[in-house]
């Protein structure tokens, strides 16, 4: 049976991801902070992890103790809206932290049991052909500095697949926060599903090796 570990496993795209790995047959390590919806998350092929990717150690023994990972799904991440300058050094320290920093340092604790499996890694990146958007740089800039992440990560090891996953908007609590806090409208209806954004994170991990693509956009 293929193992994951999926972050943001708590979150709108993160709970869908879970739900569609179990669904192709993967055993799930699902990391997460609140505990409410961690324990919704517990069923037969999922542990649930309580796990802060900004604070304590790189990986909980849960993912240290695999031998083999087949797949490394980083859905984890936060999204404050303010302009440059209006941004905290807090606010600098969580987006960095839970978008790029952590991520990094859990995928480094991964790797001997990811070049085990030849796994993969899929990282969540921001909506495609964003850019320039005002009120939101440490958000932006966390996520471009993630898809370079992906690339030194893709040239550093060769027997990993490593994918950029950049979902449209999806009807989840983030975008309803972001859309608020941007005085936009937010109509879950029009936006895309978190099951369509998993089941693209799904279908990638299923595709023979020559089918592989290091970048997806899902725009429903
Ligand atoms: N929704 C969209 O339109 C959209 C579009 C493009 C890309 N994305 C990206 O997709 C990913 C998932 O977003 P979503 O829309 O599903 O958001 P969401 O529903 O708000 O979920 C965010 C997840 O991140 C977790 N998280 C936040 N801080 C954490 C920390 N310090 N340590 C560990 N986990 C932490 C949350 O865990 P707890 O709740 O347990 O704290 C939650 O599971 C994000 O990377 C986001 O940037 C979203």
């Amino acid at each position: 049976m293929r193992t994951a570990v999926v972050t943001g496993a708590t979150g709108g795209i993160g709970s869908a991801v879970v739900a569609a790995l179990v669904g192709r047959g993967h055993r799930v390590v699902a990391l997460g902070r609140d505990a409410d919806r961690l324990a919704r998350l517990a069923r037969d092929g999922v542990t649930p992890v309580a796990h802060d990717l900004r604070r304590g150690r790189a990986a909980p023994p849960e993912v240290l103790e695999l031998e083999r990972l087949d797949a490394l799904v980083h859905c984890a991440g936060v999204a404050p809206v303010a302009s440059v300058a209006g941004t905290t050094a807090e606010t600098w320290d969580e987006v960095l932290g839970t978008n790029l920093v952590g991520p990094a340092r859990l995928t480094a604790a991964a790797l001997p049991a990811l070049r085990a499996a030849q796994g993969a890694v899929v990282l969540v990146g921001m909506a495609p052909g964003l850019q320039d958007v005002p009120r939101w740089s440490a958000y932006a800039g966390s996520k471009a500095a993630l898809r370079e992440l992906a690339g030194s990560l893709r040239a550093e090891e060769p027997l990993l697949r490593v994918a950029l996953v950049n979902p449209g908007g999806t009807a989840t609590p983030l975008l309803a926060r972001v859309r608020h806090e941007l005085g936009r409208p937010y109509d879950p209806a029009t936006a895309l599903s978190p099951a369509a954004v998993a089941e693209a994170v799904a279908d990638l991990l299923d595709s023979p090796a020559a089918g592989w693509r290091d970048v997806v956009d899902v725009l429903g």
